[in-house]
């Protein structure tokens, strides 16, 4: 057995509500922003919609079954705020509450502890019709739904993360309109940023006055590398890094706003203010950290706010999403973090690649080598940062299954098991049964090579 990975790691597979659970009206639920963004024309490729989506809210104990075949020992989902809360405040809804009690009982029947993340993007539409996060009352709303949740699975849920990657809702949902809502305004994801992370603040504040569990954020870091070594090359990675991976993080591990980000926003800067600050910055059990891949930045002045645009690197591996497949950016990611910020407790909460994979299944099984390849290196990537030191204590691979890919729709596969959305039959690919060989060795399987 490798003694590499800490005795008590886990080892787990992420999912978020709307990309998976489908029925998103049944059972008294409100509609969700990203409800309304997926049914309206021209957002989504292929009009795809999160209606049925893998149908998990009826499937979900099959679903527990494939985690269980894997061998996972932890498995991270999202709440849908307007399931549990349809009017995002106020009443509950029973039947809401009622699925996830349900998924979380059966999960712990399996032997499988549930990391809960409280908002994956979709907010209630009742509250979007007051400005979403816009408004300053957002921080509050979601505290108290964030309680209704503590409340409803205390003693039953040890892990919470507050928010999943509030720098792409500002960036993705109010800058650059690809995501719910899909607006475009450099003020208002200044605004949505400052107001996400009052939001995160308020729910820890809550959560710390009745205490049982753990309670983090989840972030997506990529390293910014300049394209050359000119000096407007190195300012755009700055501004980049600033931009992307310390917005959120300086606030909330420092106590302070990035350095570079007002330049950045020029006069849609907005601050926090005083009570708000101490907030933000207040204790974290823990950091969920997503990675993906590096960014590779070179100086361009069209690209808004930052003036730093992507390129590709020549011989590289690009995945579905033109994503760089590049393994040391998660060590590198990781051991940032504890230089920059100490040693908070650090969990990676997501990491995986869309490759192409069939929309139809013939056999038993389905072979994605390049997505096998990827997660035997990302992996001993992250088996690298702990030999240097970081206090990493487990790994959630994105995702459990083929889901809704937000504006991408159903057209890129990131599952270990496979979804043929025509039938829902799930069949597990050869990733999937890899990672099942990593979890079952306790990393000891990585040590031996893989055909990619
Ligand atoms: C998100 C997931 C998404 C994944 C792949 C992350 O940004 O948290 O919801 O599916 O990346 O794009």
């Amino acid at each position: 057995m490798s003694t590499e990975f800490p005795r008590d790691f886990l080892w787990g597979a992420a999912t978020s509500a709307y990309q998976i659970e489908g029925s998103p009206l049944a059972g008294g639920a409100g509609p969700s922003n990203w409800h309304r963004f997926a049914h309206t024309p021209g957002n989504i490729t292929d009009g795809d919609t999160g209606d049925l989506a893998c149908d998990h809210y009826r499937r979900y104990a099959e679903d527990v079954d494939w985690m269980a075949r894997i061998g996972l020992g932890a498995y991270r989902f999202s709440l849908s705020w307007s399931r549990v809360l349809p009017e995002g405040r106020g009443r509950p809804n029973p039947k809401g509450l009622d699925f996830y009690s349900r998924l979380i009982d059966l999960l712990h029947e399996r032997g499988i502890e549930p990391m809960v993340t409280l908002f994956h993007w979709d907010l209630p539409a009742a509250l979007e019709d007051r400005g979403g996060w816009l408004n300053p009352d957002s921080a509050s709303w979601f505290a108290d739904y964030a309680e209704v949740a503590f409340r409803a699975f205390a003693g039953r849920v040890r892990l919470w993360a507050t928010l999943n990657e509030p720098w792409v809702v500002s960036d993705g949902g109010y800058l650059h309109g690809v995501l719910a809502p899909g607006h475009r305004s450099l003020y208002e994801a200044a605004l949505a940023a400052r107001n996400l992370l009052r939001a995160h603040g308020a729910a820890v504040t809550r959560f710390r006055s009745e205490p049982q569990g753990k309670i983090g954020l989840v972030v997506n870091l990529e390293p910014k590398d300049p394209a050359t070594g000119s000096a407007t090359d190195v300012a755009a990675a700055t501004r980049a890094d600033a931009y992307m991976n310390r917005q959120f993080l300086d606030p909330v591990l420092l106590g302070s706003a990035a350095e570079g980000l007002a330049e950045i926003y020029g006069d849609a800067w907005v601050d926090l203010e005083g009570g708000d600050r101490a907030s933000v910055a207040q204790r974290l059990d823990f950091l969920g950290v997503n990675y993906y891949t590096r960014g590779v930045m070179s100086h361009d002045e069209s690209a808004w706010p930052v003036r730093a645009s992507r390129v590709k690197v020549e011989g590289r591996l690009y995945t579905e999403t033109d994503w760089e497949v590049h393994p040391e950016g998660l060590t590198r990611a990781l051991c940032w973090v504890k230089e920059r910020y100490g040693d908070i407790p650090l969990y990676i909460t997501e990491n995986g690649a869309a490759f192409p994979d069939p929309a139809r299944v013939a056999g038993p099984r389905i072979e994605d080598p390049l997505r096998v390849a990827y997660y035997r290196d990302h992996l001993l990537a992250a088996r690298e940062a702990i030999r240097r030191g970081v206090d990493l204590r487990g790994y959630f691979a994105w995702s459990l299954l083929d889901n809704f890919e937000w504006s991408s729709g159903y057209s890129k596969r990131f599952g270990l098991v496979h979804v043929d959305f025509a039938t829902q039959r799930r069949t597990m690919k050869a990733s999937g049964h890899y990672y099942r060989e990593v979890i079952r060795s306790h990393g000891a399987a990585l040590d031996v090579p893989v055909a990619s």
